[in-house]
């Protein structure tokens, strides 16, 4: 059976690269940020990744027309599903101005209105949305609920549930809420509990992050000829050197331990954690660990500059929870592969 998927919001590809993990291809990518598209081409090379803004029509004709030339290629035995995380920053709780005016905020509502047109035109199957635990506070409630009668109205059974990456084999805290969306026409309600969660005790930052060569703190923090991604930022700070492994007190110097997992990859205002390494490593995380940390396999590359590969790495879904969800949605529609 092929398995067909649209990404809305695409980031980095993180849920894509979950789902792509599990046996779907996303035909379509689309993302307003360039680095984000030039992060989609270098790693999915199969994919076609657009720089295109979700709000504009022009954008959707886009949409339909591809998924269009894409349906003449489709079994009718085809799964066809959306995903997406619309951006967060407006109802992150580390985002001390957010609040109603935020513009980001809408576009949750623009991520429903974008699923009924493309439901209504070629029959989803599913869809999965992701966004920071705050939109079902008190104060950003009123957001969730509206999308969620919306994605209802679109014609989807929902259901939802906060899923955290250290349940997945990924060695970070990192709690989202997820909402999946099922074809009323399928008559199944998806069940969050049956996502299979890896047991065991949790991965550790140590568990990924030693043996990496290290970065010369004295001279240009960058092991590039190793990873691309392997560069930290600069400069240096004689702060880093005092702070303790597993010191999370500070805001902008919170410093990793060896034996615990790491605290959520997000790094707003380049507040890049600390590697656990004192005394050796007084410096805040490359990239390309951060990427580990996120449960990133080790050839993938973000391209664009190092601002943008934080934010990109900071936004992603860890793709072993993206890979979680699919194969449990094949399993809850019953499609062996
Ligand atoms: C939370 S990130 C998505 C991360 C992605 N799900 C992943 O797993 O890597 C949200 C993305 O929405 C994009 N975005 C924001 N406004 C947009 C718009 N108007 N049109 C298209 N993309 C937009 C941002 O550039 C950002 O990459």
């Amino acid at each position: 059976m092929d398995l067909f998927l649209l990404s809305l919001f695409c980031g980095a590809g993180g849920l894509d690269l979950g789902f792509a993990q599990a046996g779907f291809r996303t035909v379509l990518a689309i993302d307003i940020y360039k680095h984000a598209v030039s992060t989609i081409a270098a790693n999915f090379p199969r994919l076609e990744a657009v720089q295109a803004d979700l709000c504009e029509p022009e954008t959707l004709e886009l949409i339909i027309s591809r998924i269009r030339s894409v349906a003449l290629t489709m079994t009718p035995q085809r799964l066809l599903g959306v995903i997406g995380g619309p951006p967060c920053q407006g109802f992150s709780v580390m985002n001390a101005s957010n609040g109603d005016s935020d513009p980001r905020n809408q576009l949750v509502f623009r991520y429903a209105e974008i699923l009924r047109e493309i439901n209504r035109l070629f029959d989803l199957d599913f869809f999965v949305f992701e966004n920071v635990p705050a939109l079902v506070s008190r104060k950003y409630e009123k957001y969730f609920t509206t999308a969620c009668s919306m994605f209802e109205s679109a014609g989807f059974q929902i259901s939802y549930d906060f899923l955290d990456s250290i349940d997945f084999g990924v060695p970070q805290y990192r709690r989202r809420i997820f909402v999946v969306g099922i074809n009323t026409q399928h008559d199944v309600r998806f069940d969050f509990q049956r996502i299979a969660r890896v047991g065991g005790s949790p991965k550790c930052v140590g568990d990924v992050l030693r043996g990496l060569p290290s970065l010369d703190v004295s001279n240009d923090y960058n092991r590039q000829d190793f990873h691309p991604n392997h560069r930290s930022m600069r400069p240096y700070s004689p702060k880093i050197a005092q702070i303790e492994p597993g010191d999370m007190k500070r805001k902008s110097f919170k410093r990793l331990a060896w034996h615990l997992p790491s605290a959520t990859v997000a790094y707003g205002h380049n507040e890049v954690h600390i590697h656990p390494a004192k005394g050796d490593q007084d410096r805040r995380l490359s990239t390309y660990e951060a990427m580990l940390l996120q449960g990133f396999p080790q050839d993938f590359e973000f391209r664009g500059p190092l601002t943008a590969w934080q934010r990109l790495v900071s936004e992603a879904v860890s793709p072993p929870v993206g890979k979680a969800i699919a194969e449990s949605i094949l399993e809850q529609l019953g499609i062996r592969l």
